[in-house]
């Protein structure tokens, strides 16, 4: 795998069809299956690792969050990357940025009642990626759930010529979503944040049974979660984000919550593209993630 840091080498090294997968580093199984996917769907894959500073609030963890390039590269590499195109700051943001990318009817909702700036950030940076990359096929994470549907917007919106491709949430055995920042959980708080998935899980079942109510749906999720601080327990639509009252469209059912020091999200996707509804619930690692070894 070639690692480089401009824009130019980053084009220079495609070959083929080219599949793109942007984070923010400190990856674990979450990321890299995306690169897995990215790799037997596409000649080369391109892998961003860029902590950027745009989607980053005040008060928020741009400054502590783990950057560890070396450890990266190495998994990055096993899950099939070709290029990984770390970029300093100089490269990313030469100049104070002039031009910003917004999709604020998407954006308004959910996360963004928290964190106001966050996903002009994220829209930003993932469009200077597009732009300056020009992949054909993009792989996010269903487990940023607001994040897809604002990117797959955007595209539309700007006819940027790139496929997005959403991927399923991996968790770990015990069915917490996998995220670089649940390193910052201590034992007792990595329990509590259990009930975040748990109440998902019990939730999806209640759709498997043929529930179909928001108000059941949220209900059952905050019972599970009676000693967690959520921020929002919601039904959406995928395309606006915008609250549903009954399940009959391609939807997720999304929660934040504070656990201690961290700020946690996770939801469950339900698919109506067959014409039955179906959930996704992810998929579980037999093995406790990466982001635990070497601690
Ligand atoms: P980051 O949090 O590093 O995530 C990078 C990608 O991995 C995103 O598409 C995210 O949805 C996906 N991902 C994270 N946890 C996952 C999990 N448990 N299962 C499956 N996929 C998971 O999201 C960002 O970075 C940034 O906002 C970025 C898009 C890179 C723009 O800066």
């Amino acid at each position: 795998m070639k690692i480089v840091e401009t824009f130019a080498e980053a084009r220079f090294a495609r070959r083929g069809l080219v599949g793109f997968v942007p984070t923010l580093g400190f990856v674990h199984e979450g990321h890299l299956s995306l690169i897995k996917r990215a790799a037997a769907e596409n000649e080369t894959v391109l892998v961003s690792l860029f902590v950027n500073p745009l989607q980053f609030g005040p008060g928020e963890d741009f400054d502590t969050y783990p950057r560890q390039l070396e450890r990266d590269a190495d998994l990055i590499a096993g899950a099939g990357a070709d290029v990984l195109f770390a970029p300093a700051l100089a490269e990313m943001y030469p100049e104070p940025a002039l031009t910003e990318v917004s999709v604020p009817t998407l954006a308004e909702h959910l996360d963004g009642i928290e964190r106001p700036e966050h996903f002009r950030g994220v829209a930003t940076v993932v469009t200077k990626f597009l732009a300056g990359l020009q992949p054909d096929r993009a792989y996010f994470g269903r487990k940023d759930g607001q994040q897809l549907s604002i990117i797959s917007r955007l595209v539309f919106d700007l006819s940027i010529p790139v496929r997005i491709i959403g991927c399923p949430t991996v968790r770990e055995p015990d069915g917490l979503a996998l995220s670089s920042r649940n390193v910052y959980l201590s034992p007792d708080q990595r329990q509590q944040a259990l009930a975040l998935s748990k109440g998902l899980m019990a939730a999806a079942d209640l759709v498997d049974a043929g529930e179909r109510d928001s108000r059941a749906l949220i209900e059952c999720v905050r019972v599970a979660g009676t000693n967690v601080d959520f921020s929002y327990v919601r039904l959406v639509d995928r395309r606006t984000v915008q609250p549903v009252g009954r399940l009959s469209q391609n939807a997720f059912l999304a929660v934040a919550a504070r656990v201690g020091p961290a700020r946690l999200i996770d939801n469950i996707h339900v698919d109506f593209d067959t014409g039955s509804p179906e959930v996704d619930r992810g998929i579980r690692l037999t093995e406790p993630s990466v982001l635990y070894q070497d601690r």
